[in-house]
């Protein structure tokens, strides 16, 4: 990875258009200026998916992902950013310097440095699986669990052994310092300030990310002490909701059957690699995430889940599963018999048994369906209605042919008439919100500051429009400043949007867009809905001022609320002088709020004045 100069970004970002660049994975209508289309980040049947070719940047209404021609490939391959530039550099044949950029660099090195130690750590507890003396009882174990020697190979399994210090000494003698392992999350620090190893004495399966590359450990026990499982501590560098055990080695074998078998332990998936069946990953014992959908989406859309057949299993089955459903994925449930894991399962019975079992996966909904039914007879109508409330969300992102045999498989079952189920389900779709599907929703909680934008109050409505006319002309800011205060925006994301704008407003030819390429994510999902938006109105000036007024208006209520508490605990605590203070400041903004019911504005700039230069400290 490198880093490229932004004059070189510019140059391939004006090379690839991204309409053009959208068109080759979504097909797009013309829509006014703009274009729409289905959007591939969430399941939606009508589209919500819009691109501005005069802006070159997408927003999706409906799941709130947002960007520029970049950000779209990143989000759709899956890639970084620096990849990115370099797929579209090709295509425009814009050939990439190999400056460097201290700052990128010294980030990328200090990621390099983790993922090397975790490498290292990785290849010390295979050495000792396989050579120690202290390691006779896990290979023993391993064994007894059937792994061959070529598999604990392939997966690198490793030992971690007993002492407190082994794996410190042993990098130690290779010049690493003990707050680098830290960092890599390979060992801890007592109270006292001392280090000692994380893991020990445990079986250590090392975790990859997609491109493989070893981000972090798995340690189980060997015997029934808790917790089973230790794991790298979640980082921005390790995190478990992002990963999918042993992806990056059944990528190729996922496109070739066509379909992601999808299993809940590491056991799982190496068991199954043993046994030829290598399209076989695993979530690392988390809730699906939508993460975790689109990076498998990467690869199929045909998900064939196997999880424990055990009740936790179960439940976690129903339950975690209609994210893959809501954004698009085929789902299939393996029920596997006699309470076994897929592990157990096919260590008793082998591969074609597997297969005949794969063959038997019932469609999501049915499988709920059926998990209804074994749980006893429904014959209640509040029995019935459960059920609904169970299968309904499977249904919600399925077309209309599945939506259809879905319902009738629940009248079936629940012996009722069509109509009735049919009538339930828009019910329940209706309480969804609207036109809302599920997947929409959960594509927002995701996003979760977009489901904030979604909710906006009236001051978060003020603040979109305060920015989004200082983004197209960034010399209205100042006056944001010193109308309302050193911090202007209280949504989410909108200050930092405001700074940057603010330091590129200098650069000649100045357009808002530019601020994508310095912005993270979620900022840049913000920046596109902002701009997205139409500006309600003629006069800039007029239309500021007037939200401007708006927002103080709402900081004042909600000073207003603080002081009635503030007075109350005041007066509780007999301090009246300074219940007095407050009383005073509050009767001030009643006059405020009042000149400003008269429309007398020069009143209320003459009143705002005085209340600021107050004795408090009033400034927002
Ligand atoms: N897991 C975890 N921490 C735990 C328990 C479980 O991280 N304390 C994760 C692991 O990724 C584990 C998965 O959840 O692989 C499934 O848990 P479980 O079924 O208990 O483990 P198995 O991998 O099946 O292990 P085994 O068959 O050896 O008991
Ligand atoms: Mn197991």
């Amino acid at each position: 990875m490198g880093y490229i100069p932004d004059d070189i970004i510019d140059t391939v970002r004006i090379h690839s258009d991204i309409v053009e660049v959208v068109s080759r994975h979504v097909q797009l209508k013309r829509k006014g200026k703009n274009y729409t289309g289905l959007c591939p980040f969430h399941h939606e049947r009508t589209p919500s998916f819009t691109v501005a070719p005069d802006k070159q940047f997408f927003y999706c209404f409906g799941c709130g992902a947002g960007g520029n021609v970049f950000k779209f490939l990143m989000m759709k391959e899956n890639i970084a950013f620096y990849e990115a530039v370099s797929m579209l550099a090709e295509r425009a044949g814009v050939i990439l310097p190999s400056a460097e950029n201290p700052a990128q660099r010294e980030k990328e090195r200090r990621l390099e440095g983790l993922r090397h130690l975790n490498s290292l750590a990785k290849d010390y507890f295979y050495h000792v699986l396989i050579n120690h003396e202290s390691a006779i009882e896990a290979r023993q174990y391993l064994a007894a669990r059937g792994l061959t020697r070529e598999i604990l190979e392939r997966f690198q399994l490793g030992f971690a052994p007993p002492g407190w210090s082994s794996l410190i000494e042993h990098l130690g003698k290779k010049g690493y310092r003990p707050q680098d392992l830290l960092m890599a999350g390979l060992i801890a620090e007592s109270g006292t300030g001392r280090y000692y190893d994380r893991f020990r004495s445990r079986i250590m399966f090392p975790i990859w990310d997609a491109v493989g590359r070893v981000v972090g450990f798995g340690g189980r026990v060997l015997d029934g002490s808790l917790p089973k499982y230790l794991n790298t501590p979640e980082t921005s560098f390790f995190s478990k909701g992002r990963l999918l055990y042993g992806l990056h080695l059944a990528r190729q074998s996922i496109r070739e059957t066509g379909y992601v078998l999808l299993m809940e332990g590491y056991m799982d998936v190496i068991t199954a690699h043993q046994y030829g069946l290598k399209n076989a990953v695993a979530s690392l014992g988390t809730a699906l995430t939508a993460d975790h959908v689109r990076l498998l989406m990467n690869y199929s859309r045909n998900v064939v889940i196997a999880f424990d057949a055990d009740n936790a299993g179960v439940a976690a089955t129903v339950r975690g599963l209609d994210i893959l459903q809501e954004h698009g994925c085929q789902v299939r449930v393996v029920s596997v018999p006699d309470g076994k894991d897929p592990d157990e399962f096919l260590r008793t019975n082998g591969q074609q048994s597997w297969e005949d079992l794969v063959g038997q996966a019932l469609p999501l909904i049915e499988y709920k369906l059926q998990h209804a039914l074994s749980r006893g007879p429904n014959r209640t109508v509040a029995d019935k209605l459960e059920v609904m409330r169970q299968v309904f969300p499977s249904l919600t992102g399925a077309n209309n042919v599945e939506k259809e045999e879905g319902l009738k498989a629940v009248a079936r079952v629940l012996n009722l008439s069509w109509e009735t189920v049919a009538g339930e389900f828009k019910r329940f779709q209706a309480k969804l919100g609207g036109k809302r599907s599920n997947a929409d929703n959960i594509a927002n909680s995701m996003h979760n500051i977009l489901h904030k934008v979604e909710r906006l109050d009236a001051r978060g409505k003020a603040e979109a429009i305060i920015l989004r006319l200082i983004l197209d002309d960034p010399s209205l800011g100042v006056m944001i400043l010193d109308e309302i205060g050193e911090r202007p925006f209280k949504t989410p994301y909108y200050h930092n949007i405001f700074k940057h704008c603010m330091d590129l407003a200098g650069r000649p030819g100045y357009r808002p867009e530019e601020i994508f390429n310095i912005l993270e994510s979620e900022e840049q999902s913000v920046l596109s809905r902002l701009l997205m938006q139409d500006i309600p109105g003629e006069n800039p000036d007029h239309i500021l001022k007037a939200y401007i007024r708006s927002v103080n208006r709402c900081i004042r209520q909600d000073r207003k609320g603080d002081l009635l508490r503030e007075i109350q605990e005041a007066e509780r605590s007999g301090n009246h002088r300074q219940s007095n203070d407050l009383l005073r400041e509050l009767m001030m903004l009643k006059e405020i709020d009042e000149a400003e019911k008269t429309g007398d504005h020069g009143r209320v700039a003459g009143l705002l004045q005085e209340y600021r230069q107050g004795p408090d400290l009033r400034q927002q």
